[in-house]
């Protein structure tokens, strides 16, 4: 960023306001917003659920949901980021005003605030199982041990809430700091590491994992098609991670955008952030499912999946211990990167909407969201049996998010940006460099992303049936 933007006084200014921060380039901007992509929804939900709803065609159904869903709705929040120049809520707001929209549209900004906030509850914990691991991995934990015993490992430690929230409270304390202080040049940096990194250790272990025998199993898990196991919730689940993925309607990417340059194409960042997120998801599933098939596990194992399958995998492979180490240390560091995107919103609404000092902000939201970890922590263990319609408070804080709050969030965007305001103004900020372009945005936002979403839903909803 240009500017330390914690001490950065907001005029609760327009669009040209002087005194609101930007990224200081493009480049910056786009590091941190493939920084909050790329995170545990890549390395540890995409390979779960994809083995979860049956491999390939849950996989198609999800890059399908990329390309046609989450590309043009990441392009309109970015846009409405940036033409909005406030907090998700306030942005929202003004440009539904000057619309001469009902006021009803804030209820965008608000539905991402709230969503990128419950997201936060769990990622912190989950964030907290990939720190757990580095020093596990680094003390030769996982060698020469088998599926088993790594298995009961991870079972004990979900099994320890003392141990989970103290994880917990050092992801949240990382995510606070760094929030804290702003994000001016040591995220982009870290991010310039991080990036090449985690993508060099996944080709690394996809590497390995040609050499387990089992590759070809793996591939074709992934990428055969049958969708005779796809079900209507598989839909939804393929759906609502494409918004996960990409952090989108969860007011992360809203306020990123709302910080950057008028100058910066929004077209070219959008595909950039989108490639890259997905090539790591591909990844993380080629180097997984082969070694799932290779030691008998579970494809549908749930969230422990690659905190099993991998460990097997560095228990087993030359320098694993070194590998393994790396891997969960720059998992951990992809996690706090996308947490510290969903805690920015909140803090920029507070500081804006209520004069706050960030300072304030971030004691006030981190310990409400230090009070819902622990409300995720004691549902892994203690609190298993207490349930909602049968999820624990885990289960359903992902189930809200991802396969409700997120998805209508997209719906409504698409509707507010396609029908609502006026058509120059997401020509203005969109800029494509040609109007064929700009119409075939503007078609799928009206109507192609709309009516997926509503068939998806009518589809769960049992309304519709295909
Ligand atoms: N995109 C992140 C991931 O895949 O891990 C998760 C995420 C970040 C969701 C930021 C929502 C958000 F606002």
């Amino acid at each position: 960023m240009s500017d330390n933007y914690s001490s950065a006084g907001y005029s609760g200014s327009t669009k040209s306001s002087p005194t609101r921060v930007q990224w200081s380039t493009r480049m910056a901007f786009i590091l941190a917003a493939v920084g909050s992509a790329v995170g545990l929804g890549n390395i540890w939900k995409f390979p779960y659920i994809t083995g979860e709803h049956g491999g390939g065609a849950f996989v198609l159904v999800y890059l399908g949901c990329i390309l046609i869903i989450g590309i043009p709705v990441m392009m309109a929040e970015i846009a409405l980021g940036r033409r909005g120049r406030h907090n998700p809520a306030q942005g929202i707001a003004t440009l539904a005003r000057e619309a001469g929209a009902h006021p009803f549209w804030k209820i965008i900004g608000v539905m991402a605030l709230l969503c990128g906030f419950m997201i936060l509850m769990f990622y912190t914990v989950v964030a907290g199982w990939a720190f757990a691991y580095v020093p596990k991995a680094a003390s030769g934990s996982f060698v020469g041990e088998n599926g088993d015993t790594i298995g009961s490992m991870f079972g004990g430690m979900l099994a320890d809430p003392i141990a989970l929230t103290i994880w917990m409270t050092v992801v949240l304390g990382l995510t606070m700091g760094i929030v804290l202080r702003g994000l001016h040049g040591g995220l982009e940096k870290a991010i310039n590491l991080l990036m090449p990194g985690l993508l060099i250790l996944l080709l690394i272990l996809v590497g390995y994992a040609m050499t387990s025998g089992h590759f070809m199993e793996g591939v074709s898990f992934l990428f055969k098609a049958d969708f005779s196991k796809m079900t209507g919730t598989g839909f939804l689940v393929a759906l609502g991670h494409a918004f996960f993925t990409l952090s989108l309607a969860s007011g992360a990417i809203m306020t990123y955008g709302s910080y950057l340059p008028e100058n910066v194409s929004i077209g070219k960042t959008t595909m950039i952030i989108a490639i890259m997120d997905t090539v790591v998801a591909l990844a993380a599933g080629l180097a997984i499912f082969p070694l799932v098939f290779a030691n008998g596990l579970e494809p549908g194992a749930g969230p422990g999946l690659i905190f099993v399958t991998l460990p097997i995998a560095f228990g087993q492979m030359p320098f694993g211990s070194t590998f393994g180490t790396l891997f969960f240390l720059l998992l951990a560091v992809a996690a706090l990167t996308s947490a510290i995107s969903m805690l920015e919103p909140t803090i920029s609404w507070l500081t804006e909407k209520f004069k706050m000092t960030r300072f304030k902000a971030c004691m006030l939201a981190g310990s409400l969201l230090w009070l819902g970890g622990l409300g995720v922590v004691v549902s892994l263990n203690i609190g298993s049996e207490w349930t909602l319609f049968g999820k624990t408070f885990f289960d359903m804080l992902d189930y809200l998010t991802s396969s409700w709050l997120m998805p209508l969030g997209g719906l409504l965007m698409a509707i507010f940006s396609g029908w609502i305001l006026k058509k120059t103004v997401m020509q203005d900020e969109l800029g494509l460099s040609s109007t064929i372009m700009h119409q075939l945005w503007l078609f799928t936002m009206r109507y192609i992303t709309p009516l997926a979403i509503i068939i998806v839903f009518l589809n769960v909803l049992g309304i519709v049936n295909f």
